[in-house]
C-alpha cells in the first residue's frame, strides 16, 4: 500500500512564512536595483567558475535579507549554512563553522553586528585570504596553525551597519542597503502570497492590507494570514475590504499601519512635550520602551510616513501626526 503524499508544510506560522519566501530572483518582488546588481555579480562568478564574492546586506527587519541570501545560494547552486552573530559564542565556534564549509558554499551570518571580537578576528583572514588561524594551547606553549579554506561566500546581514567595525565592513565585496518597499510592490507580494495560500482576495483588500504593512513584506504576509483566519472563521469566501478592516481593528492596527505603540509615541510627543522637540532618552522613559527599539523599529517607519522628524534638538511630531491622531496643535487630546 502506498503512503499518502505529504501535504506541503505550511501549517505553522513560521512554516507558512517560509513557504511564502520567493526561491528565485524571478519570484522576488521589489528591491530592483539590488536584484540587478546581485544577478550581475552571480553571473560573473558563475562565468569564472568561482565562489560569489562576500556580501553584506543591511536594513530594517523583514525586508528580505535572509531571503536574498538563500536565493543567492540557489542561483549559485550551492548550499547555504545559516547562523547568527549571537549564536557564535567563541572563536572556536567560528573556526568550526568555517572549516566545515565545502567549496563555494555560502555561510549566512544574520545579526553580524553582534559577533564578538574574538570570533570577528577569526573571520577577517577567512574573508580576505581564505586562511584560518588557529591557536592551540595556552601561555608560552601556545602554537599557531594556519589552515587553508576552500573558496566560500560569507553573506552578512544586519539592521545596524554602523555597529560593524570598519575592518569587517571593508572585507565585503559589495554592501547593499535594503529599502522599505514601494506600496505597489507590497500589493503584488500580497497577491502572490494569497495565491500560494489558496485564498481569494479582492484588489481593494490587497491595497488596504498593503497600506497597513509598514512597507515590509514580512508584515504584509503576517497580516494576510490573519485576514485569512478571519475570513475562514466568519465563512467569507474571499478577503474583502470588510475582512481587512475587521482584522486590522482586532489587531489594533490603523489604516496607515500604526500600532498602539506608534500612536502612543506620537501622542506623548504631542501631549507631554507640546509636539517636541524631545530627546530620545526622555521619550523612551515616558513611553517605557528602550531607546534602541524606538530608534530602530518605530522611528524609521514614522519618519517614512512623515509623522515624525528627528532634529538636532530632538524628536518632533509633524502637522500630519496631529492630523492623523485627530489632535490640534497646541492643544491636548480632543
Ligand atoms: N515574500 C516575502 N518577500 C517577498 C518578495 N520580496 N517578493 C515576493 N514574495 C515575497
Amino acid at each position: 500500500m502506498s503512503m499518502p503524499k505529504k501535504a506541503p508544510e505550511i501549517s505553522t506560522e513560521e512554516g507558512a512564512l517560509e513557504a511564502l519566501r520567493p526561491q528565485r530572483f524571478e519570484d522576488y518582488i521589489g528591491q530592483t536595483k539590488i536584484k540587478t546588481n546581485l544577478q550581475l555579480i552571480i553571473d560573473a562568478a558563475k562565468g569564472r567558475g568561482e565562489a560569489c564574492d562576500h556580501l553584506l546586506f543591511y536594513g530594517q527587519a523583514g525586508l528580505g535579507k535572509t531571503t536574498l541570501a538563500y536565493i543567492i545560494g540557489r542561483e549559485m547552486n550551492v548550499n547555504v549554512r545559516s547562523t547568527s552573530g549571537p549564536a557564535i559564542e567563541k572563536a572556536g565556534d567560528m573556526a568550526a563553522l568555517l572549516s566545515n564549509l565545502e567549496a563555494n558554499e555560502v555561510l549566512f551570518i544574520d545579526e553580524i553586528h553582534r559577533l564578538n571580537k574574538l570570533a570577528e578576528e577569526i573571520l577577517y583572514p577567512a574573508l580576505e585570504s581564505r586562511k584560518l588561524h588557529l591557536i592551540v594551547g595556552k601561555g608560552p606553549s601556545a602554537r599557531t596553525f594556519t589552515l587553508d579554506l576552500p573558496p566560500i561566500t560569507v553573506i552578512g546581514a544586519t539592521t545596524k551597519v554602523n555597529m560593524l567595525s570598519a575592518p569587517l565592513r571593508s572585507r565585503f565585496g559589495a554592501t547593499f542597503r535594503l529599502e522599505y518597499y514601494q506600496h505597489e510592490d507590497i500589493e503584488r507580494i500580497i497577491a502572490r502570497s494569497a495565491k500560494i495560500l489558496g485564498v481569494a482576495i479582492t484588489p481593494e483588500a490587497a491595497r488596504a492590507l498593503a497600506r497597513a504593512s509598514r512597507f515590509t513584506p514580512r508584515i504584509a504576509n503576517r497580516l494576510l494570514k490573519r485576514a485569512r483566519d478571519y475570513a475562514q472563521v466568519y465563512k467569507k469566501r474571499s478577503i474583502d475590504d470588510e475582512v481587512v478592516k475587521a482584522t486590522l481593528d482586532m489587531l489594533e492596527i490603523d489604516d496607515l499601519g500604526l500600532d498602539e505603540t506608534d500612536r502612543e509615541l506620537l501622542r506623548i510627543i504631542v501631549s507631554k512635550f507640546n509636539g517636541g522637540p524631545v530627546g530620545l532618552k526622555t521619550l523612551a522613559a515616558a513611553l517605557n520602551e528602550d531607546m534602541e527599539t524606538i530608534e530602530e523599529v518605530y522611528e524609521p517607519f514614522l519618519m517614512k510616513l512623515g509623522l515624525l522628524n528627528r532634529t538636532s534638538l530632538g524628536r518632533m511630531a509633524t502637522p500630519l501626526a496631529y492630523e492623523h491622531l485627530g489632535l490640534q496643535r497646541d492643544k491636548k487630546l480632543i
